[in-house]
């Protein structure tokens, strides 16, 4: 059985191969997504460690000149997915998206880096990373935490977190558009119509400022603090410290931007809630809503006894850990998105910072929803349907890496 899954698992990250990077899944996302690149490179570091640096090296070549790395880069025109190139409008080589991505490509690295050593390698990519997260400390943080300017930042896209922030986006006048998710996942398991508006609202924003990124911070519609950016910039820097101390470079501007983060913690804790939240920075209102992000701030460290509580909660409240959503709030869906769903690669990110008990339940969850209903985007935690994206790279990637592995990630 095992064996069987581990098989399927490679041929998922060599199916979706385009050679040199990986596409999340066929069709539904046919271009090299940021994040889900980082999980690929530690899936390859399992059985290909070469491949694995190149899907690293090739994330950064798309680098923007300001150190930005793009959510997406459009190494190749693919009509079926939509906002595509030319709604961006980046004019870089390849042409990309004009935000950015949760930065965990440095955690990665180290794990890769742990799996495959490349010191070569390493030393070559390093700086591009550090360019990338000073360029992160200099435009996404304020008030010492990590803001996004698009819900697409978040890698988290319909979570209940932004409502409270895109109510104040108008997406009445966007240009007639033809979303192509749909055509590719059943509707109810996407984000809404409405939720589309104002996604290209932002898009449209962003594009007519050519992508300044300190007037879409300063002046455009959205700008929210996001827990889940956060707590992975907060690690991602620890871990680019560790591989920058392992290559003999001076690492004392990426340790010197710890306590700033530490203490902009506060500024993300609703004490209402008893948890981290999200934040509108325009208005200072919280979400108000508990949400996997603020979760992930076990992987950085910053766990609390009352997020523990709320951990256990939410879980003990569905089948499969970890929910997107408050199962116990207004409004859970266990089949849409980032509003209830599970989904495997977070779990990874949250297990990392767990204590041992609770990391191998979760790991142990996380397998049987594999097993039962195969390498899917994300499932619904209720009753472990698979949903979203089949034959997902970061889900196959999880699988080689934690969740088929006896909890040795
Ligand atoms: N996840 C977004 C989409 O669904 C973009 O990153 O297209």
């Amino acid at each position: 059985m095992t064996m069987d899954l581990d098989e399927r698992a490679r041929a998922i990250l060599r199916g979706n191969d385009r050679g040199g990077y990986t596409v999340p899944t066929e069709g539904l996302y046919p271009f090299q997504w940021n994040w889900d690149s980082a999980f690929a490179a530690w899936g390859f570091a399992t059985f290909d460690g070469p491949r694995a640096w190149t899907e690293l090296e090739t994330l950064c070549a798309g680098q923007w000149a300001d150190g930005m790395v793009p959510h997406i880069l459009f190494h190749r025109p693919d009509p079926g997915y939509f906002p595509g190139p030319d709604m961006w409008g980046s004019g870089t080589t390849p042409a990309s998206s004009g935000i950015t991505q949760p930065p965990v490509a440095a955690t990665m690295a180290r794990r890769v880096h742990e799996l495959a050593p490349d010191r070569d390698r390493l030393a070559a990519l390093w700086p591009k990373l550090r360019d990338w997260h000073r360029w992160f400390m200099a435009h996404r943080v304020r008030d010492g935490v990590a803001c996004v300017t698009h819900p697409w930042e978040s890698g988290r896209d319909n979570c209940p977190d932004w409502d409270v922030g895109l109510a104040n986006v108008d997406g009445s006048g966007v240009a007639p558009y033809e979303r192509r998710d749909t055509g590719h996942v059943d509707a109810s398991m996407r984000p809404t119509e409405a939720e589309y508006d104002r996604y290209m609202a932002l898009v449209e924003w962003g594009r007519a400022s050519g992508w300044d990124h300190r007037a879409i911070v300063d002046e455009g519609p959205f700008l929210m603090a996001d827990p889940g950016t956060h707590f992975i910039l907060m690690r991602a820097n620890a871990d680019l410290a560790a591989l920058g101390r392992t290559l003999g470079e001076d690492v004392s501007e990426i340790d010197g931007w710890a306590p700033g983060l530490r203490a902009g913690c506060d500024v993300i804790w609703n004490e209402t809630l008893g948890a981290y939240d999200a934040r509108d920075m325009r208005t200072g209102t919280f979400a108000g809503i508990l949400g996997s992000g603020a979760m992930l701030a076990f992987l950085a460290g910053a766990g609390r006894p009352e997020l523990e509580a709320h951990l256990d909660r939410v879980w003990d409240a569905v089948r499969y850990g970890i929910p997107s959503s408050d199962p116990e709030a207004q409004g859970f869906e266990p089949r849409r998105y980032w509003r209830g769903p599970a989904w495997p690669f977070l779990n990874a990110l949250i297990a990392m910072g767990l204590d041992e008990a609770r990391a191998e339940r979760l790991r142990t969850d996380t397998a049987a929803l594999i097993e039962r209903g195969g390498f899917n985007e994300y499932f619904d935690p209720v009753d472990g349907t698979p949903c979203g994206g089949q034959h997902f790279t970061w889900t196959a990637a999880i699988w080689l890496t934690w969740a088929g592995r006896g909890g040795t990630a």
